[in-house]
């Protein structure tokens, strides 16, 4: 069975609970590996897990989660990206498939910032970005509510996530699981 690798940074749980729900949703059609960024990975500004990038080695898709903070990933986040520069530099992780989700405070706070630097990302390394295919605003069961096709974003409503949200976050995860196989 294919890997994804569900590669995310949450500090109040609001990423975390979309991190589950992508793993929800790939669930039976890919093993998951749910890989939370911890404060103590880093050490003197440096990300030191080198367990969570040989997860993502093994991996055949990743889904990088983050909230949106000050208009762009977390420094957390970021920490960890910089790590894999000796990957980069190897194209390890060439060909996986990635995709993208965040959250943010307000319904367009920048969000799209964060999603855009995934998917720089996953161009450096070589990946294969695979987006939503869901049209914003006519999806019967009201998924991408926001309308952003290249990942998913989503804001919270009364501090809370709209169900709405954690449905797409599970289709996001079907559909890197499906692209997964396929490209297995
Ligand atoms: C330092 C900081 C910066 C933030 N910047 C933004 C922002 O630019 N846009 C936005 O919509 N929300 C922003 N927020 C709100 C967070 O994205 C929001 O609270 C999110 O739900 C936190 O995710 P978490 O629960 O996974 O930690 C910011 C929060 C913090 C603490």
């Amino acid at each position: 069975m294919p890997l994804l690798a569900v590669v995310y940074f949450s500090i109040s749980g609001t990423t975390e609970k979309l991190a589950h729900a992508v793993a929800h949703g790939a669930d039976g059609l890919t093993e998951v590996a749910l890989c939370r960024i911890a404060g103590d990975d880093i050490v003197s500004g440096r990300f030191q897990n080198g367990r969570l990038l040989e997860t993502i080695d093994r991996a055949d898709a990743v889904a990088f989660g983050s909230p949106t903070y000050m208009g762009g990933p977390s420094a957390q986040f970021k920490a960890f990206a910089d790590a894999s520069s000796d990957r980069w530099s190897e194209q390890r992780w060439a060909d996986k498939i990635a995709g993208g989700f965040t959250t943010g405070a307000c319904p367009s706070g920048d969000q799209l910032h964060t999603l855009t630097y995934f998917s720089i990302l996953a161009a450096q390394h070589g990946m294969l970005w695979c987006g939503l295919d869901v049209p914003g605003g006519e999806d019967p069961g009201g998924r991408n509510r926001l309308g952003s096709q290249l990942g998913l974003a989503t804001h919270l409503i009364d501090d809370a996530l709209p169900q709405s949200d954690l449905s797409t976050a599970e289709y996001l995860g079907q559909r890197l699981a499906k692209m997964a196989g396929r490209n297995g």
